[in-house]
């Protein structure tokens, strides 16, 4: 099979936000605890902070962190989570039928973020709570002193504000299964009136409204449409969560996942500037893509049917281990969330450790990548400066989820600075090779500087314990500047990423 594609440095999306190379931690099974936080781990710092697992976060390049959930926050109160440890409360945390000790909190996540380099982005519980406890843990984070929450902080050992600018108001507020479930009047009110207190205290903040929690969700669209009409002059985004796993053998459909995402970000844009043109308002209300992945969701629900599991602290929780098909996916979902960076201007991969996650962890042993760590790492590096609208031309591939989709996903993006484009492919083909020449208009020739691919005769691989290394990029087998076109031979069910000068 045969396609092409153009870029030029003229064709200019918008300028990489380096918020979407943004992940998710949450009180979800070891994420935290002997995930990023073991005391008495052979690497951990006076804080009990992992060191083998900082260093894989510094190297992944993740440049947010949402925080604490997740439905997990839906029933969390944060107070819990701060001041002298041998005074938080354990207790029990329904969402994920386990018990918090509350050992880390919010004082510890800023910590551990500074440490990270990370940004927090931190959510309030609008499930069992309300405007009167956001307002208090605002305080209580970005209030300098001088008053009995502020000053708390400061006691806790904490004298400079923590300065968290980006919060979510809730989480998946439209699933039933969330704690404090709510119809989208229902939301829409208590989100606005959250967003205008908060904003009262502090102005500069940046707030996200719950959107869907899938496009497959029967009040999507509807939802967003709802709450906005009553948040739309007080939040800056809207949330949208997407999950994808194969499903049986149908390869096809699970490597062109990023289809659907694609047209999710498309209809939750096409829907909030309706409710902006209704409004007769000109704010932009972006999209917080902030919980995407792979996850095996259908095996983690078949499981939770019958929940035999005692309640436990920290139990093993979709410890996904996952393959080169699935970081094939997580590829080309980062491809259509750079694809859409005009709009989609913060996301969160979710999670960082353990639970769905980049990175794994033994308790008390090492730490490893994932194979999804890779494509994450190499885009959030190299995919620097502006995004270029990439013309492709491509054969059509049928899947039985999707019907025909194109048989590439690609972007490109161009540092000016750097002098460094970066064109980043996916085959979706499972079984077949695609030869792609692309056209480097404007950039003068251009000289290939990096070309690797992730991919393996064995789609199942994955990264262990006793084998971390097993899947990795290599180096580009067929991929050359050939009178001005960048040439690759693309293998079938691939990731393939091109830094050219
Ligand atoms: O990331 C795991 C869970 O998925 C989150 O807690 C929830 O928001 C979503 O349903």
């Amino acid at each position: 099979q045969q396609a092409r594609a153009a870029v030029d440095p003229a064709f200019v999306v918008a300028p990489v936000g380096r918020r979407l190379f943004g992940s998710f931690v949450e009180h979800m099974g070891r994420c935290v605890y002997t995930g990023i936080y073991e005391p008495g781990h052979p690497s951990a710092d006076d804080d009990g902070f992992r060191g083998d697992v900082l260093d894989l976060v510094r190297e992944l390049g993740v440049t947010t962190v949402r925080y604490p959930g997740g439905n997990f926050v839906s029933g969390y109160r944060w107070e819990d989570g701060v001041g002298p440890a041998e005074r938080r409360p354990t207790r029990l945390d329904p969402a994920w039928r386990t018990v918090e000790t509350n050992a880390f909190g919010l004082d510890e996540f800023v910590r551990w973020a500074a440490r990270a380099g990370v940004e927090p982005m931190m959510a309030v519980n609008l499930g069992t709570r309300g405007v009167q406890e956001a307002l208090d843990l605002l305080e209580y984070a970005n209030h300098p002193g001088g008053t009995t929450l502020s000053d708390l902080r400061v006691a806790h050992g904490s004298p400079q504000p923590h300065g968290i600018r980006l919060w979510c108001l809730g989480n998946e507020m439209d699933g039933p299964w969330q704690l404090g479930h709510k119809t989208a009047q229902e939301y829409g009110r208590l989100a606005a009136e959250t967003a205008r207190a908060m904003r009262q205290l502090d102005p500069d903040l940046e707030l996200v409204a719950c959107g869907s929690s899938s496009r497959d969700m029967p009040t999507f669209g509807a939802w967003e449409a709802t709450v906005l009409e009553h948040a739309h002059d007080v939040v800056d985004y809207v949330s949208a969560h997407a999950y994808y796993q194969l499903h049986g053998d149908d390869r096809a459909s699970f490597l062109a996942s990023s289809v659907d995402m694609d047209r999710f970000i498309d209809q939750v844009v096409a829907t909030v500037d309706h409710v902006g043109a209704r409004l007769g308002s000109d704010r932009r209300i972006d999209i917080s893509f902030d919980e995407w992945n792979v996850w095996y969701l259908q095996e983690w629900q078949a499981q939770e049917v019958a929940p035999t599991s005692e309640w436990q602290v920290a139990p093993r929780r979709s410890e996904d281990a996952y393959t080169v098909l699935d970081a094939v996916v997580v590829g080309s979902l980062l491809i259509t969330l750079l694809r859409h960076a005009d709009r989609v201007t913060a996301a969160s991969q979710a999670q960082l450790v353990n639970t769905l996650s980049l990175i794994r962890t033994e308790p008390g042993g090492p730490a490893w990548r994932q194979a999804t760590f890779h494509p994450f790492a190499l885009t959030a590096r190299h995919a620097t400066g502006t995004v270029l609208d990439l013309r492709l031309t491509a054969p059509a591939l049928t899947t039985q989820r999707y019907g025909e989709v194109p048989v590439l996903d690609a972007v490109a993006t161009h540092d000016v600075d750097e002098r460094r484009l970066t064109v980043l492919v996916v085959n979706r083909h499972p079984s077949e090779p695609v030869a792609l020449t692309t056209g480097l208009r404007g950039f003068g020739g251009g000289t290939l500087l990096e070309a690797v691919v992730l991919t393996d005769d064995d789609l199942t691989a994955t990264n262990t314990q006793d084998d971390p290394h097993r899947v990795e990029p290599r180096e580009h087998p067929h991929a050359a500047v050939v009178d001005g076109e960048l040439v690759a031979q693309l293998p079938p069910a691939s990731w393939s990423m091109f830094v050219l000068q």
